[in-house]
């Protein structure tokens, strides 16, 4: 174990069969406590003092080299979902599935910050032909805030999308609303040949498996229900807004979520996905903001 500066250890998280180890930083200051897993720089856990954690980690993932831990804030990137022309390619892209750079460790205001920094290589190269470089700002304090940039290092534009992939600790999905998306349009991706669809004129509530891309998003967005505090989600940039929960078969079928868990968990992703993906020029940086609290 390791200490970096004060609040902050980082040391190896064993992985509960096989004894593999993934490297984590673990942070506790007066705010909150926090797990970040080097690894697609995956913010694992999040809870303000005294209050219940914000995100959800499955109890039933194996961590393993190169797989996403299933739960806390996996990044999609430099696509969202399956590969648009090549299907053999990682779903979600390969960010969250490679090794970051820990660059700097940071105290201001009594919070911590983080920055995490991906490079293209030749192994990045060969699945997506872009020389970039993508870093992840971590803010640790009454809230949980992201900063995500990209930088075109090519002589040319190129496309991307993206997804901060995160899943929310809920008490039951059966008594959860998601508030903010009134009005908005949505691409049901359960459906998708229905196309656009008008979001009906009240907050979202769940009965079934749902997956949906609301485009246009306003940034602001409340996961309520009368069991506990609401969790609060702010973004910045981010056009698109994922709602996710797949509900019991789904779940059994992606093996890393204990029976009944997927009750516990609400995925709602900020970020630029689909008809939303960006292009960016060469040379140019983008930067992308969300944070997440409770009352
Ligand atoms: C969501 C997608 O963002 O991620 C779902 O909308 C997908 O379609 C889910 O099933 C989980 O993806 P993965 O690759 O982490 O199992």
């Amino acid at each position: 174990m390791q200490h970096l500066m004060s609040g902050i250890t980082h040391k190896k998280l064993k992985q509960r069969e096989t004894d593999v180890g993934l490297d984590v930083i673990e942070v506790d200051n007066q705010f909150c406590n926090a797990v970040i897993a080097v690894q697609g720089a995956q913010v694992l856990h999040y809870q303000q003092k005294h209050k219940a954690p914000v995100l959800w980690l499955s109890e039933a993932h194996r961590f393993q080299p190169t797989k996403a831990v299933r739960g806390g804030i996996p990044i999609c990137f430099p696509w969202f979902g399956g590969h648009p022309t090549q299907p053999d390619l990682p779903s979600h892209g390969f960010a969250r599935n490679r090794l970051w750079q820990l660059q700097d460790v940071t105290v201001q205001d009594d919070e911590h910050l983080l920055l995490f920094q991906l490079d293209s290589s030749d192994e990045t190269y060969a699945l997506w032909p872009h020389h970039f470089q993508a870093t992840l700002q971590v803010r640790l304090g009454a809230q949980l805030q992201l900063t995500f940039s990209v930088l075109n290092k090519d002589q040319h534009a190129f496309d991307f999308s993206f997804a901060l992939h995160s899943y929310f600790n809920i008490q039951d999905i059966h008594q959860t609303q998601v508030r903010g998306l009134l009005n908005t349009p949505f691409l049901d991706q359960l459906n998708p040949e229905k196309g656009d669809q008008q979001c009906e004129a009240q907050p979202i509530s769940f009965t079934a498996e749902m997956d949906r891309i609301y485009q246009q998003a306003q940034g602001s967005y409340q996961i309520v229900s009368p069991l506990e505090a609401p969790i609060h989600i702010e973004s910045t940039g981010c056009s698109s807004v994922v709602v996710w929960n797949p509900w019991a078969e789904k779940s059994a079928r992606l093996g890393d979520i204990a029976t009944g868990a997927w009750q516990n968990m609400l995925c709602v992703e900020c970020g630029c996905v689909a008809a939303a993906t960006v292009s960016l020029a060469a040379g140019q940086r983008i930067e992308y903001q969300m944070a997440a609290f409770r009352d």
